[in-house]
């Protein structure tokens, strides 16, 4: 099954594979999809170093990478990443650690905190608008890197300019038809429709309502793949005949052995149902959907303090999140998950997940066929 956006690619199948690890987005483009990296945790070095094991282990096969250019960033540009910390009101600090306590979980021992911040710290630096450009530059030097893709906003003109330079596509996530518009305006090749369903960062209008929006808004100047709920064949056969020229997917590869997951991770992962997620800001400061967890209640809860802006907010989080990992403590554990978490039952792998989903995506176009 090959659409347009296939031969401007250059992969088989229309099955865009958004992921933090690479091994997921190696396997997708092995397997005749496009895997796309997400760089926003990785410094510089380290991305370079996955694009790198991505082009050894991906024979000719293109993909792509998705970095956070913030169209506004809300940390005072004058803190570098590493003293982020500072700028956490003790009162936050305090409402988080106790909730922790209360549920039992200890603080990280000294070594591993300091170690934790560090990396996190150096990680952030692709958060800002200048880390994020240095990712786009690293990107740029990978030849099989075809598409470039930015969250939260329009990509800035300059960006826009160096992917064409470049001769890639830039590519951009929209969660309203007039998010789809600008983007478009501003030079965007790919527009990502993503639903309310999706995991991440995402809006309040469903994949099923947005994708025709989208499709009719961009009217043909750019393509358009559907995100948000897509983990059956069935869907990608739906968002084709809405007029997406693929899918875009997240929480599916969550559940295959190869993504970044561990094994209490992936449990919480596989146990949650379809409505065992809520939107909220706990984890970044933007809306993210996640598990819902005791956690991802007490920042909404009345009397919480008020959500930290972007960065602030993850800087708090993230920690926490280690604490409870080591911790293992299930009430607690909050990630990024689409409602398509309901679907992913057991551990997988992502070549069996690529062709369940082409295996299912030819059943429903047979079923199809024969409606007269
Ligand atoms: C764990 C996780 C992390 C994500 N992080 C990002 C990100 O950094 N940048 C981004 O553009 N999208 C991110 N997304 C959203 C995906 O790109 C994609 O749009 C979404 O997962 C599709 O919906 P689905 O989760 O229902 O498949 C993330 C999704 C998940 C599940």
């Amino acid at each position: 099954m090959r659409t347009a956006i296939c031969e401007t690619l250059g992969c088989e199948v229309p099955i865009f594979a958004f992921s933090h690890c690479r091994d997921v987005v190696a396997g997708v483009t092995r397997a005749g999809g496009f895997g796309v990296l997400g760089g926003s945790t990785f410094t510089p070095e380290q991305f370079a170093r996955e694009l790198d094991w991505i082009d050894e282990h991906t024979g000719d096969g293109p993909y792509g990478v998705d970095v956070l250019v913030p169209s506004t960033y809300d940390a005072r540009a004058d803190v570098p990443p590493e003293e982020l910390e500072r700028l956490i009101p003790q009162e936050h600090r305090d409402f988080l650690d106790a909730i922790l306590a209360e549920h039992g979980v200890p603080e990280l021992p000294p070594e591993e905190r300091t170690r934790l911040r560090r990396e996190l710290a150096a990680g952030r630096g692709a958060m800002t608008p200048d880390g994020a450009r240095r990712l786009v530059d690293i990107a740029l030097t990978h030849p099989r890197v075809g598409l470039v893709a930015s969250a939260l906003g329009t990509p800035p003109p300059d960006v826009v300019a160096q992917v064409h330079e470049q001769g890639r596509l830039i590519g951009a996530l929209c969660g309203r038809a007039r998010h789809a518009e600008k983007h478009v305006a501003a030079g965007v090749d790919l527009v990502v429709a993503q639903g309310t369903e999706a995991g991440g960062h995402t809006g309040d209008i469903t994949t099923m309502v947005l994708v025709p929006d989208v499709v009719a808004a961009v009217a043909g100047r750019a393509a358009v793949v559907a995100a948000g709920g897509i983990t059956h064949g069935s869907q990608v056969a739906a968002a084709l005949a809405m007029g997406a020229q693929g899918v875009w997917t997240g929480t599916v590869w969550l559940g295959t052995r190869e993504s970044e997951l561990d094994d209490f991770e992936r449990r919480r992962v596989i146990e949650t149902p379809a409505e065992g997620t809520v939107r909220g800001r706990a984890r970044t400061g933007k809306t993210v959907r996640m598990i819902r967890s005791a956690l991802s209640d007490a920042w909404e809860a009345p009397g919480a303090p008020a959500v930290l802006p972007t960065p602030l907010q993850g800087v708090l989080y993230n920690e926490a999140h280690a604490r409870v990992v080591r911790a293992r403590a299930d009430g607690l554990f909050s990630f990024p998950v689409g409602q398509s978490v309901g679907a992913v039952r057991g551990e997988t792998t992502v070549a069996e997940v690529m062709y369940r989903l082409q295996e299912e995506l030819g059943e429903a176009l047979e079923r199809l066929g024969g409606l007269s």
